[in-house]
Order: structure tokens, then sequence, then C-alpha cells
């Protein structure tokens, strides 16, 4: 038996309880897992509180991230004890996920452990980390270096926010975050961003073009803010845009592409490729010392998680939370 956060449909909202489960109630798949940590990313947390239409099917277990230990497995490329982590896939939207105990995943949806971190500091990571890092990797394919000038980084005391500041820091890049919260700038500083901007400043609606600031941008949010930031990138500057915590929407002028040669790169990182997330997974734990980890960690029980979803969104929270599992 194990404990699982089961979300169910009641008149048309979401309810969210941790229940106790036996195995045999998990999906067919073939490896099972006892997981350690999962952790609340942004998604998961418009699951849990049912305020995103993420979850089709109920009864449910969210949780797009896991990190834990095989316990069996139908496939030889995993055998039981060894370390895993998993994040996407669908898992946590279509295939129950890491809030809970034990899990059974598809082999292919795996990736052993990255040397160097253990299943805590790989969910403090988790999708943000991956997400962070798969921008960067998309701003420097693009030709961007610390010599092309300063980057900017929206919803920086998010998850995604947080980490990519961390990256861009330990590369050298000159950075500069927007945050809408002024209690946070002493941890924007301490995370290595060297200038705040402050989100009212960016949801300014913006003309077609502003002065140029930005060589890249790591965007979070969407809306005005990722509008503003087209305009204000500099000549042949890169966007790597990944969420919408502001808005889904984009309204702006082809301006900056055509006169501008500014790049819209999108982000994804639930269908990215093995080859890109393992990349990514070892620069992730080459370059964050577990201090900084440590520094960017809430924890919390099982039993705190749908609570805790609620303070996600209403952005009451800072860097990561993981849940102990
Ligand atoms: N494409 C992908 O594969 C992928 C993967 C992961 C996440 N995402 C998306 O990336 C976004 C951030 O995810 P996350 O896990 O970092 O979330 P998070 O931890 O909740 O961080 C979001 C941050 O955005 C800022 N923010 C919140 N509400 C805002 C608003 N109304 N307007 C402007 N800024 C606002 C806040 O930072 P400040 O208080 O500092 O302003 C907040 O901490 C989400 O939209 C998520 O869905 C996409």
């Amino acid at each position: 038996m194990f404990d699982a956060l089961i979300l169910r449909q009641q008149d048309g909202s979401t309810t969210a309880q941790v229940e106790t489960l036996s195995t045999d109630q998990l999906p067919q798949e073939d490896v099972l897992l006892a997981i350690d940590y999962s952790s609340i990313n942004y998604k998961d947390a418009l699951a849990i509180t049912g305020q995103g239409k993420i979850i089709r099917e109920f009864p449910f277990v969210p949780g797009i991230d896991l990190a834990g230990r095989v316990l069996e497995s139908a496939n030889p490329a995993f055998q039981p004890g060894d370390k895993v982590l998993l994040t996407g896939w669908g898992v946590g939207e279509r295939h129950w996920g890491g809030l809970a105990q034990r899990a059974r995943v598809k082999a292919d949806w795996l990736l052993p452990l990255p040397a160097g971190l253990d299943s805590r500091q790989a969910m403090i990571l988790g999708t943000a980390g991956l997400t962070a890092a798969l921008c960067v990797m998309a701003l420097e394919q693009h030709g961007l270096t610390p010599d092309s000038g300063p980057m900017l980084v929206t919803g920086a005391s998010g998850g995604v926010g947080s980490i990519a500041i961390t990256l861009l820091h330990a590369a050298g890049y000159e950075v500069a975050a927007v945050s809408g919260r002024q209690s946070s700038h002493d941890y924007l500083h301490q995370l290595g961003a060297d200038q705040i901007v402050t989100r009212a400043t960016m949801q300014q609606p913006s003309k077609p073009l502003e002065s140029q600031r930005w060589a890249g941008v790591i965007d979070t949010t969407g809306g005005n803010i990722l509008a503003r930031a087209l305009a204000e990138t500099r000549y042949g500057g890169c966007i790597a845009a990944c969420g919408l915590a502001a808005d889904h929407r984009l309204e702006t002028t082809v301006m900056p592409f055509i006169l501008r040669a500014v790049t819209l790169q999108g982000i994804d990182s639930v269908y990215s490729s093995k080859e890109e997330r393992k990349k990514a997974w070892n620069r992730l734990a080459k370059t964050i010392p577990s201090k900084l980890l440590d520094s960017i960690a809430n924890e919390i029980p099982l039993t705190n998680a749908a609570d805790t979803a609620h303070k996600l969104l209403q952005g009451k929270l800072r860097g990561r939370t993981i849940v102990r599992l």
C-alpha cells in the first residue's frame, strides 16, 4: 500500500486529497518505481487546483516530475535499485504522475539520475531546471555569448526564472531579472542578477520598437511583458519563450523581426529529445552548486501539496517547492 495525491471531479470542480492505494491500482506500464521526491510546478498547480484544463480523466495522480528507485522492471534497460528521474512526456497530465509514493511508467520516459545529483537535488531542479537549461542552450545555439550583451529573465523569482538566472550568471552573462516582488530583490541578487527590472515597467504597453537593451531573453510570462521584451531586444538577438505566467496571448508587431532580425524561439520541455535532455541535465548537474540548490528549495510533505498549489498560483512562493514522498 502507498500514499498518493488523488484528484477527483465533484460538481464540476477538482478536489485533491491524499489517499492510500495498492500497486495493482497503478496503470500497467513496464517499470515500477518507489518515488523519493516530486515537485510542484506551475502546471501541477493548474492541475491540482483545476484552474487549468490540464487533466481530462479522473481519478488522477498529478505530478509532472519524479525521482526515485526502480523496484521492478520488465525492460532490460533498467534493473531494481537503479536511481532514475522523469520529467514530462505527458506524465502528470495524461499518465498518472509523481505525487505518490509509487508509480508505474514507461522505461522510455526514464533517465538515469545524472552523476552528481541525488533525487532531492534532481527534484529541486525538475521540469523548471530542465526548461531553464533548454532556454539557455537555445540562446547559445543562436550564437549568443556573454560578449553579446545583457540577458533578461522574466518571472524571475519562480522556478524557471531562478534557475535560468543561476545558469546565466555561472556562464558569465550579465543578467537582468524581471520581478513583481520587492521582497525578492535580495534573493535575485544572491542568485546572480546584476539588475532588477520591475514587472510594472515591463507590463507597460510598448511601441513596435523600443531602445535596444537585451541580447537575449528568457521569457516565462507571455503577454505584454513578452511584447515589450521583443521591442527591446537588440539587433540579431533571440528570445526563448517558455511560459504564460502572465498571459497566453501575445500582441506584437513584425517590426522586431523584419527591422532587427530578432528571433522568437519556442521552448518545450515535455517532448524535448532524450539527447537534448541529457545535455541539459549534465549542464545543470555540473553548474549549480548544492548550496545554491538548497537556497532555492522549499520542502513539503505530500499532505501540503494541494495547499501549496494554491499558494503558487497566488504568487506567494519563490524558487522551487519539492515534495518528500
Ligand atoms: N515550455 C515548457 O516546457 C515549460 C516548462 C516549465 C514551465 N513552463 C511555464 O513557465 C512559466 C513559469 O513556470 P514556473 O514553474 O517557473 O512557475 P512559478 O514558479 O510559479 O514562477 C512564475 C513566476 O512568474 C512571475 N509571475 C507570476 N504571476 C505573474 C503575472 N501575472 N505577471 C507577470 N509575472 C508573474 C512570478 O515571479 P516574480 O514574483 O518574480 O515576478 C512567479 O514567481 C509557467 O507559465 C509554466 O507553465 C513551461
